[in-house]
């Protein structure tokens, strides 16, 4: 087996909520620890097509005696995500990972403010979780926005560990009726940017809209990238994304090698 390929075993893999799994993968001790915001690709182990392999963010990790637990929290969408969720407890599934660069903790300020729209809780709530060891809940501020009540995961850790959680729905089943990035732009002069990092990750016009708020501020903000991918290992270009680089020139960088996590200021969305 290749360098970071693993034959993991599936002791979990239940419905949550609608189309919504909860996937418990058991792999080797030897498993890298992952950074928040890394993922992995995920495929059924033995299965000969190369393109159902799919990317899922690690939700959490955890080393027991002779062996790591990864979960995986996932939206049924397509075929790949619809052969996950028919993978009964004891199946072999291939775990390539941790891959991608992950958020950078170094940089954090005062305060943490973390934006999730929908399934992009999932990498989220592990940075939450890896943060919670070094800044009390007090200033943690999650912002979550679903499009209906039913679409509501993956807050448990997050609603015990940050002080404060917004739930936004679209319809106003559960919470506030309002789009989470409305929901964070009221309460921006809350948070000071030289004392304050942003962390997001949410559907394409999530982060554009919250590309269009933060636009004139100097607030840091970095944003976990869901672009469709092929390969995952850098190898296709399949994922490229318009960037500035350090030059501030267009440069194309690759979601699954040079990401998923980039500066929110650094992507060009056109
Ligand atoms: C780094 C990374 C981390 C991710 N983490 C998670 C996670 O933790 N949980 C989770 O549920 N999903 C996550 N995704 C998205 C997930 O990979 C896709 O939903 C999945 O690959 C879809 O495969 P499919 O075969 O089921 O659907 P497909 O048949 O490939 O597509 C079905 C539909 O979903 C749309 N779609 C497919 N992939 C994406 C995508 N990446 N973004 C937006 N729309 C898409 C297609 O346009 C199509 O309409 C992540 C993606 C990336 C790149
Ligand atoms: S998916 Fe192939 S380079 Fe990113």
């Amino acid at each position: 087996m290749a360098k970071n390929i693993y034959i993991g075993e599936i002791s979990k893999n239940k419905e949550i909520q609608e189309d919504c799994f909860l996937m418990k993968v058991k792999v080797a001790a030897s498993f890298e620890t992952p950074l928040p915001g890394q993922f992995v690709m995920i495929r059924i182990a033995g299965l000969n097509d190369p393109f159902l392999s799919r990317p899922i963010s690690i939700y959490s990790f955890s080393r027991r005696n002779n062996f790591c637990l990864i979960e995986l929290l996932y939206r049924v969408v397509g075929k790949g995500t619809q052969i996950m969720a028919g993978l009964i407890e004891g199946s072999q599934v291939e775990i390539n990972g941790p891959l991608g660069n992950g958020f950078e903790i170094d940089s954090v300020g005062k305060n943490v403010v973390f934006i999730a729209g929908g399934i992009g809780i999932a990498p989220m709530s592990l940075l939450i979780e890896n943060l919670s060891r070094r800044f009390p809940s007090s200033l943690m501020t999650l912002y979550f926005g679903a499009q209906r009540e039913t679409a509501v995961v993956g807050l448990d850790k997050p609603q015990k560990l940050c002080h404060d959680v917004n739930v936004c729905t679209d319809d106003g089943s559960l919470g506030e009726k309002n789009l989470v990035t409305q929901a964070f732009q009221k309460d921006m002069k809350k948070f000071l940017p030289a004392n304050t990092s942003i962390y997001a990750c949410g559907p394409r016009g999530m982060l554009l809209s919250l590309a269009k708020i933060l636009n004139k501020g100097t607030f840091n903000c970095q944003v976990s990238l869901e672009e469709r991918m092929a390969c995952g290992t850098g190898a296709c270009m399949g994922c490229a994304v318009a960037v500035k680089d350090k030059k501030n020139t267009l440069a194309y960088q690759r979601v699954c090698a040079d990401g998923p996590v980039f500066n929110l200021r650094d992507i060009i969305w056109e």
